[in-house]
C-alpha cells in the first residue's frame, strides 16, 4: 500500500460543480470521511463510532439523491450508469458499517473503511466531475 495517499485528498475548489447543495455536500463529505477514519484509528468508544456511521450513511444517501436530481435537471446523459454506481457504493458502505456494528475490535475495521473511503473519494474526483461540462454556464 502506498501509505496515506487517500488522506491527501482534501476538498479543493477544483471539485466545485457550481451547485451550492451538491458542492456543500461534497465539501462536508471530505471532512466526514477524515473524521470517521481518525475516530476509528484513535479507537473512540464504539457508540460514538456507530453514531458517526449512522450519520455518514444518512448523509451519503441524501447526497446521492440530491446529485441524481441535479443530473436529471441538467440532462446528464450517463445518469442511469451513475445511479447504479451510487447504489453499488451505498451497498458497500452498508456492508462496512454492518462490519463496524458487529466488530469486537474496531481497529480490525480500519482497512475496510479505508478502502471504502478511497472508493468514495475516487467517485467524487472522477465520476462526479463528469457533470461539470453539463452544468449551465455561470455568469462570470
Ligand atoms: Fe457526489
Ligand atoms: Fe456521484
Amino acid at each position: 500500500m502506498s501509505g496515506n495517499a487517500l488522506w491527501q485528498y482534501r476538498w479543493s475548489d477544483d471539485f466545485a460543480l457550481g451547485d451550492p447543495i451538491v458542492d456543500a455536500q461534497h465539501r462536508a463529505f471530505f471532512e466526514e470521511a477524515a473524521a470517521l477514519r481518525s475516530a476509528l484509528a484513535s479507537e473512540e468508544p464504539k457508540d460514538e463510532i456507530v453514531a458517526y456511521c449512522t450519520a455518514f450513511i444518512a448523509n451519503l444517501r441524501a447526497h446521492f439523491a440530491d446529485e441524481e436530481q441535479l443530473m436529471a435537471r441538467i440532462g446528464f446523459p450517463a445518469l442511469a450508469v451513475h445511479r447504479q454506481e451510487h447504489e453499488r457504493l451505498l451497498a458497500r458502505t452498508e456492508e462496512v458499517v454492518a462490519g463496524i456494528h458487529a466488530a469486537d475490535c474496531l481497529i480490525d475495521c480500519l482497512l475496510g473503511t479505508h478502502a471504502l473511503m478511497e472508493a468514495l473519494v475516487e467517485h467524487v474526483a472522477n465520476q462526479d466531475m463528469r457533470l461539470k461540462s453539463f452544468m449551465p454556464r455561470q455568469c462570470a
